[in-house]
């Protein structure tokens, strides 16, 4: 498979960042509570710091001509922290979702991917509403993970098509790789490249397991909060050297 290729643009110019750069990259978001802590301050501070750092990554990815930028918002198992600190990241999120302008003013394509069903409606509504209006665009795919897993993800496709399996409506032999990923919430978007993991974590924690298979990975022990443009591009140098074969040799 070929290396996604990009030319260089003016900002990769500026920063020096390698010419090949990945399609898709992750983000999981780790570390807010624990850069909370080490200041004295409650973790629902860190949040709103890493809700920062996703504002100014976000904006970088789209200099710099990411085309798939995903980001672990909010897990299928974060429902088990304090009540506080849900509705911390909750009321983040809704003050997020009013505040979308710029990106759409910057082409960005918003996708929502999780079970939005157990989300507050007026949530659920306004990330309906802006990835309609924003589906027209197509100079970076924004995709923030809310209400999220990954086995979750692929139960609901396995789901979807066993009901498909028993209307008749495909034969079991049909099913293939590409079936099922045309039954996820990515349909659209492109397998992971590049897996960022900040906070000294080596896990997946659930995020994209499907989509990862052939991903590159990258863990710094650096926080979120503190995650600065420049180790994105460390993470991209990186990548940029590593030897891909998908399995090949
Ligand atoms: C993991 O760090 C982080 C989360 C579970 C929440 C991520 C949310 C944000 C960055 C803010 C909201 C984002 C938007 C888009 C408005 P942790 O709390 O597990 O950190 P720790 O491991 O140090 O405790």
């Amino acid at each position: 498979m070929a290396f996604p290729f990009l030319k260089k643009n003016t900002a990769q110019e500026e920063t020096g960042l390698p010419e090949i750069l990945p399609k898709h990259v992750a983000f999981i978001m780790d570390g807010n509570g624990r850069w909370a802590k080490k200041r004295g301050m409650p973790r629902k501070f860190g949040h709103r710091e890493g809700a920062k750092t996703f504002h100014d990554i976000t904006r970088y990815c789209r200099s710099i001509g990411i085309q798939n930028a995903s980001f672990y918002v909010f897990s299928t198992e974060n429902w088990r922290r304090p009540e506080e600190e849900v509705d911390a990241i909750m009321n983040l999120l809704w003050e997020y979702l009013n505040d979308c302008d710029e990106y759409l003013e910057q082409e960005v394509r918003m996708i929502f991917i999780g079970d939005k069903s157990r989300l507050p409606e007026r949530i659920r509504n306004r990330m309906l509403e802006l990835e309609e209006d924003s589906k027209k665009y197509d100079k970076m795919n924004l995709i923030l993970a809310i209400n999220y897993g990954g086995r979750d993800e692929i139960t609901q496709a396995a789901r979807q098509l066993a009901e498909k399996a028993a209307r008749g409506e495909i034969r079991p032999e049909e099913i293939t790789e590409d079936t099922i990923s045309q039954h996820l919430y990515t349909r659209e978007i492109p397998d992971v490249d590049l897996m960022i993991r900040p906070s000294g974590e080596l896990r997946l924690s659930n995020f994209l397991i499907w989509q990862c298979a052939y991903a590159e990975y990258y863990f710094t022990d650096v926080l979120w909060p503190d995650f600065a443009r420049s180790e994105l591009d460390k993470a991209l140098r990186d990548f940029a050297g590593r030897g891909r074969r998908f399995g090949g040799v």
